[in-house]
């Protein structure tokens, strides 16, 4: 685990409000990893860890002063990582149905396990993704109403989109990554407390990736 700083090397519009920032530097991490960034008003945002165009990367929601630095002001930041549980699938063909937050480990998983990827997008994706994706609540709800079969899901996305899809889904094995309600990023402050089927987790520590069934 280091406690460094990162340089950002690129920034990508994925939609309206959410980008892809790519790092300068390589470091180890698993898939399902995340990174927590600080800002200077010295508050930590999790992201959870990928990859876009052979670089480490990260996606950014601009949500207020924090996000908005990272994505066009902040060039150095000092940053937490990698954090979290591996994520590993089980075998077969699966998906990943997921916001474009969520794109960069979307892309590491799609390269790694060649599982297809569903994105679903709120307003107009502006750039091409080697994936599916949709725009609009209509046209994504239609997408998971016909869905095919896979041998496992990984959602990931807002919790109006998360339930969404899971009361969709009838599957065993079904993940859902909850990065969004972490505070501290490394089990101190609690923040993070979810109730499931095997007493209190932590998404930090015992997250951020959990099955569906647990919760
Ligand atoms: S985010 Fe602080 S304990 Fe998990």
């Amino acid at each position: 685990m280091e406690n460094t700083y990162l340089t950002k090397k690129d920034v990508i519009q994925i939609n309206e409000d959410t980008f892809i920032v790519t790092f300068n530097e390589k470091f180890k991490f698993d898939e399902g990893q995340f990174i927590m960034i600080q800002t200077p008003s010295l508050t930590r945002k999790p992201f959870i860890l990928g990859t876009w165009e052979d670089n480490i990367a990260v996606s950014v929601q601009i949500k207020g002063k924090g996000t908005n630095y990272i994505v066009f002001q902040g060039e150095k930041f000092k940053a937490h990582f990698p954090l979290g549980n591996k994520f590993i699938p089980p075998a077969g063909k699966g998906i990943v149905i997921a916001s474009p937050t969520c794109i960069t480990l979307a892309n590491l998983l799609h390269e790694k396990y060649s599982c297809n990827v569903l994105i679903g997008s709120k307003s107009k994706i502006n750039l091409e993704l080697p994936f599916e994706s949709v725009v609009g609540n209509e046209d994504f709800s239609k997408k998971i109403k016909t869905l095919k079969t896979y041998d496992w899901y990984l959602v990931s996305g807002s919790k109006q989109m998360e339930e969404f899809v899971l009361s969709n889904i009838e599957s065993k094995n079904v993940f859902v990554s909850l990065e969004e309600y972490m505070g501290c990023g490394i089990g101190a402050c609690k923040s993070c407390a979810v109730f499931t089927k095997d007493g209190v987790k932590h998404v930090c520590t015992d997250g951020p990736i959990f099955r569906r069934d647990m919760l």
